[in-house]
C-alpha cells in the first residue's frame, strides 16, 4: 500500500494543494497554507472538504418518483422572536442548519440564549466551547431565562457533542461557537478550516437525520475573513448575519435561506436585559429635525426585506486632496455611489471628478435596494450645490446610466409609509403611477434633470 501523502490546506478558503506554497492560488491569501496530516480525511470514512461522503441516513438507495416523495412537512418552531421567525421564513425548520455570524460582542450568544429559553420545553442542547456554564448561567439570569430545561455542554469536542446529542436528542442544538469545534481525529489545531468544516459536516449530518435544528454561532471580523463562516456558508441551509448599526440597534440579515427569502431583515435593540425586537422599525433611521434641512440630506422610503424603512441619506462633497476623487461610503455600496455621481456629472452637468464624496445613512443601516439611487443622486446634488431639499419631501427610484428614472416595486407602500411620517410629497418614477392609483402626493419624474427641476 502506498504511503498516504501530506497535503496543504488554505486556512481562508479551504483550497487543497499537494505542495506548500507561499500564496494560495485560489484566494490569493499569503502564508495561509497549513499542513494537513495524511490520516485526517480518513476519520470516519468521509472526506472533509467536499462532503462527497458515505450516504446520509435519509438518502435513498435507489431513485424514486418525485410524486412518491412524502410531502408531510414538519411544522416550524417559533424562536420566541417574531423578527427572527420572519428572517428565517416563518420560524425554525426542524432538521435545518443555521449559521449566525457577526462581530464579537454584537449579541449572538445573547440571541441564542433567548431562543434557548423560548424553546426550552421542546428540548434544547446548548454547546459552549467559549464560555463557562457559570458565565452562561449569569447571562441567563440577566435575560430572565429559566434554565431548568436547557441542557448545557461545556465542551466543543466533536465526539462529546455527538454523544450528548444522542443522549438528549434535542429539538434545537446551539453550537457557540464553530471556531471552538474540534476533533482530534480530523487533525491538529482547533479553529482551522478543515477542523471546522469536518465538525460542522458531522453535526449537520446528525441533525438532519434526527430532525434537530442546529444553530452555529460564528465570529466574523470586520473584513469577514476569519477562518470559518465563509467556508461554511455552502454547507448550511440558512446564513444570518448580525450587523451592528451605530447605537444599540442590531440588524439580523438573511444572506442565504433555503426556507425563505433572502434580504429579509430583523431589527433588534440591545438593552439592559438582553435583546428586544423592534417590530415597527420604519422611522428608526429617520432623523427628526426642527426647522430647516441642511444641504446634502434626503429622506427616502426604501424597501428592505418585506418592509418599508424611511432612511436619511447624507452626502458631503469636498475638494479632493491631490486632485484625485475618492468615495467613502460603507452604508451604500461605494461602486453605486461612484456610478450615481458619474450619471450626475454627465446628465446634470455637475462636476464630481475633483471632489471627495462621503455618503452615510443615518443610524448606520446598510441599504442595498436599487430605489436608493435617485435619493442618493439628490443628496449628492444638494451637497455639491449647497441647496437643501424642500421640506416634507421624499425621493425614491432607480437611476439608469442614461439618466432616466427607472420604476421600483411597492410604490404604494412607500408613499403610505412616507405620509405616515408627515411627508407630503414623494418624487419617483413615472411608470409607477398606476400602481399608486394616482395619489396626489406622488410626483412623477422621468429623468434626473426632471427630478432636479421639480425639487429646485
Ligand atoms: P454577546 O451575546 O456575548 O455577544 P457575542 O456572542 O456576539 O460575542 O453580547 C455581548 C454584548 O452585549 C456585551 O457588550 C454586553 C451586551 N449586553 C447587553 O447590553 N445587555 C444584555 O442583557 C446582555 C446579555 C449583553
Ligand atoms: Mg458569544
Amino acid at each position: 500500500m502506498s504511503k498516504p501523502k501530506t497535503s496543504y490546506v488554505c486556512r481562508d478558503c479551504g483550497h487543497v494543494e499537494p505542495k506548500w506554497l507561499g500564496r494560495c492560488p485560489q484566494c490569493g491569501q499569503w502564508n495561509s497554507l497549513e499542513e494537513r496530516a495524511p490520516s485526517s480525511a480518513a476519520g470516519r470514512g468521509r472526506t472533509t472538504a467536499s462532503g462527497s461522503a458515505a450516504r446520509r441516513p435519509e438518502e435513498t438507495a435507489a431513485a424514486v418518483k418525485l410524486s412518491e416523495v412524502s410531502t408531510a412537512a414538519h411544522p416550524r418552531l417559533p424562536s420566541g422572536f417574531a423578527e427572527l421567525d420572519r428572517v428565517l421564513g416563518g420560524g425554525i425548520t426542524p432538521g435545518s442548519s443555521i449559521l449566525v455570524g457577526g462581530e464579537p460582542g454584537i449579541g449572538k450568544s445573547t440571541l441564542m440564549l433567548h431562543c434557548a429559553g423560548a424553546l426550552a420545553s421542546r428540548g434544547v442542547l446548548y454547546v459552549s466551547g467559549e464560555e463557562s456554564p457559570h458565565q452562561i448561567r449569569l447571562r441567563a439570569d440577566r435575560l430572565g431565562v429559566a434554565g431548568e430545561q436547557i441542557e448545557m455542554l461545556a465542551s466543543a469536542e466533536l465526539s462529546t457533542v455527538l454523544r450528548a446529542l444522542d443522549t438528549v436528542n434535542p429539538a434545537v442544538c446551539i453550537v457557540d461557537s464553530v471556531q471552538t469545534l474540534h476533533d482530534p481525529e480530523a487533525g491538529a489545531v482547533p479553529g482551522t478550516v478543515n477542523q471546522i468544516r469536518y465538525c460542522c459536516y458531522e453535526l449537520t449530518d446528525w441533525a438532519r437525520s434526527n430532525n434537530t435544528a442546529l444553530f452555529f454561532v460564528a465570529h466574523v471580523t470586520k473584513e469577514g475573513a476569519i477562518a470559518g463562516p465563509k467556508v461554511l456558508e455552502h454547507m448550511v441551509d440558512t446564513v444570518l448575519y448580525f450587523e451592528q448599526s451605530e447605537t444599540d440597534v442590531r440588524i439580523l440579515r438573511a444572506m442565504k435561506n433555503r426556507f425563505g427569502a433572502t434580504d429579509e431583515i430583523g431589527v433588534f435593540s440591545m438593552r439592559e436585559r438582553g435583546l428586544t425586537q423592534i417590530s415597527d422599525p420604519s422611522s428608526l433611521f429617520l432623523v427628526q429635525r426642527d426647522g430647516n434641512l441642511p444641504a446634502g440630506v434626503v429622506a427616502a422610503p426604501v424597501y428592505e426585506g418585506s418592509r418599508v424603512l424611511l432612511v436619511e441619506i447624507q452626502a458631503l462633497t469636498v475638494p479632493a486632496k491631490g486632485g484625485v476623487s475618492r468615495t467613502f461610503s460603507d452604508r451604500i455600496d461605494s461602486g453605486r455611489v461612484s456610478r450615481v455621481a458619474a450619471v450626475l456629472e454627465k446628465h446634470a452637468g455637475i462636476r464630481f471628478s475633483d471632489q471627495d464624496l462621503y455618503v452615510n445613512v443615518a443610524g448606520g443601516i446598510r441599504i442595498g435596494e436599487v430605489g436608493v439611487e435617485l435619493p442618493l443622486a439628490m443628496a449628492l446634488f444638494s451637497a455639491r450645490t449647497n441647496r437643501p431639499l424642500p421640506e416634507k419631501t421624499t425621493v425614491t427610484g432607480e437611476l439608469s446610466l442614461a439618466g432616466e428614472v427607472r420604476p421600483v416595486l411597492h410604490v404604494r407602500k412607500r408613499v403610505r409609509a412616507a405620509q405616515e411620517f408627515g411627508f407630503s410629497r414623494c418624487l419617483g418614477p413615472a411608470a409607477a403611477r398606476d400602481d399608486d392609483g394616482g395619489s396626489e402626493s406622488w410626483i412623477c419624474v422621468g429623468t434626473l434633470a426632471d427630478c432636479i427641476a421639480q425639487l429646485w
